[in-house]
């Protein structure tokens, strides 16, 4: 794709060259975006009607507006493929279109600017049905079914192997962007299979976000522009007012405002790493997604990070539905209320022996095999 016909997403988009033949203004991706000044709903924190000139208190800091978006970030984001959002010349069916013309325009339509700053969907149930997934001609997992309960965390534990980074790459799209990868089965989110002809990539990595094992901000980034890297990926469009508003919200959710909100111009990459998880989790919060997948997401950090971090997860689990692959037993038990129990017997593609509530699965397991790992008998 070419960077020249990209449209920084700005409050307000560039002027566009006149079109050769009248083209629908919502199509050709240049509409101004209006200022967001409707009050807020009793759903949504108290923003004052100066939001249209800016988020109180970041006039002093001088944090958001346009050196937000430089150069140099987009194309390190785009260019960079530890991050969760596939660069788009990665995403099948989008090829050079990329985040401009057609692309953009439908992302605009798609996700018009919200009325609020806290455009936030209800909380949604995630649901496998009879998920099966190949490497090319090796099968990996064998018609797992798991109900992902709205709002709990749900735990998926298993020896190394066994297939729970490939489920969880499943339930957000991410599988198929490995080459040989296929699967078979549904993903429903709220009843909507997110794997249907019509739906788009992007729609799912918005509305199911991914944390991983190493923490992987954008470390030349700014932290502020760190948070708001998946809007444009993911083709929201926000003001100036909406990306204070989603920085700081997120960080504070993240469990990381006190700790950088003095310091949102510094890199990313100057960050401790259970800061830098945390950072990421901001990121993933940030495009205000329905449900947050995390594959180990603490295995690379000390124990206090381990904790700030649950503490964090716990919090959330009020407005975003959760699913985390750990090693980590006692961590299964202090954050999910449900759990499953993933086995591959050798040679054999992976699959869910047992699955239920936490406390029944560690204190009272069905099947001896769970109650093996559980109590560290093997794995
Ligand atoms: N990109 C890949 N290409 C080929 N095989 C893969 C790939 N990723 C994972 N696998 C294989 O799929 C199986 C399940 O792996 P994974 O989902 O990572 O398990 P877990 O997360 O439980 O350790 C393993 O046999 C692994 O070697
Ligand atoms: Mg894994």
């Amino acid at each position: 794709m070419t960077d020249a016909n990209r449209d920084p997403v700005t409050e307000v988009l560039p002027a566009a060259p006149a079109p050769a033949a009248p083209i629908p203004a919502a199509a050709s991706g240049t509409v101004e975006v209006p200022a967001m000044v409707e009050p807020a709903t009793e759903s949504v924190p108290p923003v004052p009607a100066s939001a249209a000139t800016g988020y109180p208190g970041y006039a002093s800091t001088g944090f958001g507006g346009p050196e937000a978006t430089s150069p140099v970030a987009d194309a390190q984001l785009e260019a960079d493929p530890r991050y969760a959002y596939a660069a788009p010349s990665a995403i099948p069916g989008y090829g050079d279109a990329g985040f401009s013309g057609a692309y953009q325009a439908a992302a605009a339509a798609a996700y018009p600017v919200p009325s609020n700053l806290d455009a936030r969907e209800p909380l949604a149930m995630l649901e496998a049905r009879g998920i099966t997934a190949w490497f090319g001609d090796h099968q990996v997992l064998d018609r797992v079914s798991l109900t992902m309960p709205a709002g709990q965390i749900t735990s998926l534990i298993g020896p190394s192997g066994c297939g729970k980074s490939t489920f969880l790459r499943i339930l957000n799209r991410m599988h198929e962007l490995v080459p040989s990868a296929s699967l078979a089965g549904e993903v429903l989110l709220d009843g909507d299979d997110i794997y249907e002809p019509q739906k788009r990539l992007t729609d799912a990595r918005k509305a199911i976000g991914m944390v991983f094992q190493k923490p992987n901000p954008f470390p030349a980034m700014s932290i502020y522009d760190n948070v708001i890297a998946g809007l444009k990926l993911t083709g929201i469009r926000a003001d100036r007012a909406r990306k204070d508003y989603l920085v700081e919200t997120s960080l504070q959710k993240a469990g990381l405002w006190k700790e950088v909100r003095d310091r949102l111009r510094a890199p990313g990459g100057g960050l401790s790493g259970g800061q830098q998880q945390r950072l990421c989790i901001a990121r993933s919060l940030a495009v205000q997604p329905r449900v947050l997948l995390m594959d180990e997401p603490c295995s690379a950090l000390d124990p206090t990070s381990t904790r700030v971090i649950e503490e964090t997860m716990l919090e959330l689990a009020s407005e975003v539905t959760i699913v985390i692959v750990t090693h980590n037993m006692q961590q299964a038990q202090r954050v999910s209320s449900q759990c499953a129990f993933f086995l591959a017997g050798a040679g054999k593609p992976g699959g869910i022996v047992e699955h239920g509530p936490t406390d029944a699965m560690f204190g009272d397991p069905q099947d001896d095999r769970t109650a093996d790992y559980v109590n560290g008998r093997f794995g």
